[in-house]
């Protein structure tokens, strides 16, 4: 182990390569956190203690906090592949598990559509190193959300076209039991969503630290260095809270708001290259009002870290801070009039608008010095 990777937590371990090609690198933009530095820690000391280990986790908060970077940031930290499962609303337990494919004859798959026998082709051919819906991805170049519907479909064609026949069948494993068998990070993303109650309940028992999956092939062992981190948005009024068996299983939790202001100017600098610390710094102030006043009137959109990396590339490269700060915040957050007014008046109150008055002078100024 070298001494640039502390929090290593298998640094014997044999990667192939392409498992090495999901290990995060880190761009130059990225600032380690508090939180990232903190888990990494926790993880690393408690690796070893058995009952006490952890490897659940959860980042819950704003949107745009850095839930999904941290995640990928413990993969360079931890030296392990990283991968992702967005949730959705309707999904079943073969997003969970996995799904049985029956491997259909030749002279039936002539008749198929074109774009369905190179989707199945694709998949018959896979050597099980990517999951099924990874292969769909790459071979007709969908989302991941595209591709999973996909499979379904490919699944009832060709149970319908292998009746009556005596068939092969393939078992091609979901991206998060390819996680949990293979000891990756997985993100999982917004699990909230998910409406069925077994599929929950599914997603429960890959969390259970020494637990098993049941597939229909065989049942799976959780690897050693599995390590689940659940990304969500904190609940607000209309959407549903994290399950609580799920979060129950849980072993470390991150609040993830807003930054503070340094941390939001200093990854602003790093995005965008900007760096007038002067005008960020109103900008920023302007970002974390509309933040609170948006949440005070319970005004829905939100300002946050999305909007001001924006807000400040439109204004370095030369757009007027007070238009854009509409085309690139306000408007995002609302169009609605009277929600507007309100998000004015708390600048206007703060003297922030203002502010952006002077900011917009000093800008014209040093574009004035330098031309
Ligand atoms: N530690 C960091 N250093 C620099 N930039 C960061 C850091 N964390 C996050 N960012 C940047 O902030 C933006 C939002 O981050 P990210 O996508 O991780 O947020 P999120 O909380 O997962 O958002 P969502 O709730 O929408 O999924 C990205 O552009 C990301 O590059
Ligand atoms: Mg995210």
């Amino acid at each position: 182990m070298n001494n640039d990777e502390p929090y290593y937590l298998s640094p014997s371990r044999q990667l192939t390569e392409a498992e090495q090609a999901l290990i995060w690198k880190k761009p130059q933009s990225h600032k380690a956190s508090e939180e990232e530095l903190r888990i990494c820690k926790e993880i690393k000391r408690n690796w070893n203690r058995g009952e006490m280990k952890i490897a659940n986790i959860l980042l819950e908060g704003d949107a745009g906090s850095g839930k999904t970077q941290l995640a990928k940031a413990l993969s360079a930290h931890f030296g392990l592949p990283y991968t992702k499962v967005t949730c959705f609303a309707d999904m079943d337990k073969s997003d969970i598990i996995g799904a049985i494919l029956p491997v259909i004859s030749s002279e039936r798959m002539e008749k198929m559509e074109p774009a369905e026998q190179i989707a199945l082709k694709a998949l018959y051919e896979s050597d099980g190193f990517q999951s099924a819906s990874e292969v769909l991805m790459n071979v007709l170049g969908v989302t991941r959300e595209k591709a999973a519907q996909k499979m379904k479909q490919l699944l009832k064609l060709a149970a319908e076209n292998s009746e009556g026949e005596t068939v092969e069948y393939r078992f091609y494993p979901s991206e998060i039991v390819r996680a949990y068998e293979k000891g990756y990070i997985l993100e999982i993303q917004e699990p909230t969503v998910i409406r069925d109650a077994a599929v929950l309940m599914a997603l429960n028992s890959a969390l259970e630290p020494d637990g098993g999956i049941n597939l229909p092939t065989e049942i799976v062992r959780r690897h050693p260095d599995f390590i689940a981190v659940i990304t969500t948005n904190r609940s607000y009024a209309g959407t549903r809270p994290l399950n609580e068996a799920l979060r129950d299983r849980v072993q470390h939790t991150e609040k993830m708001d807003l930054p503070t202001k340094s941390v939001m100017i200093e990854r602003a600098m790093a995005k965008t290259g900007y760096t007038d610390r002067n005008v960020m710094d109103v900008l920023a102030e302007i970002i974390i009002v509309l933040d609170q006043t948006a949440r005070a009137h319970a005004i829905k959109g939100v300002a946050g870290m999305r909007s001001f990396f924006y807000w400040t590339d439109a204004v370095a490269g030369g757009a007027s801070a007070k238009q854009s700060l509409y085309h690139k915040v306000i408007y995002k957050i609302t169009t609605d009039s009277e929600e507007i007014k309100l998000l004015e008046e708390a600048l206007h109150s703060k003297g922030l608008l203002t502010g952006l008055e002077e900011v917009e002078s000093e800008v014209k100024k040093n574009e004035n010095l330098t031309s």
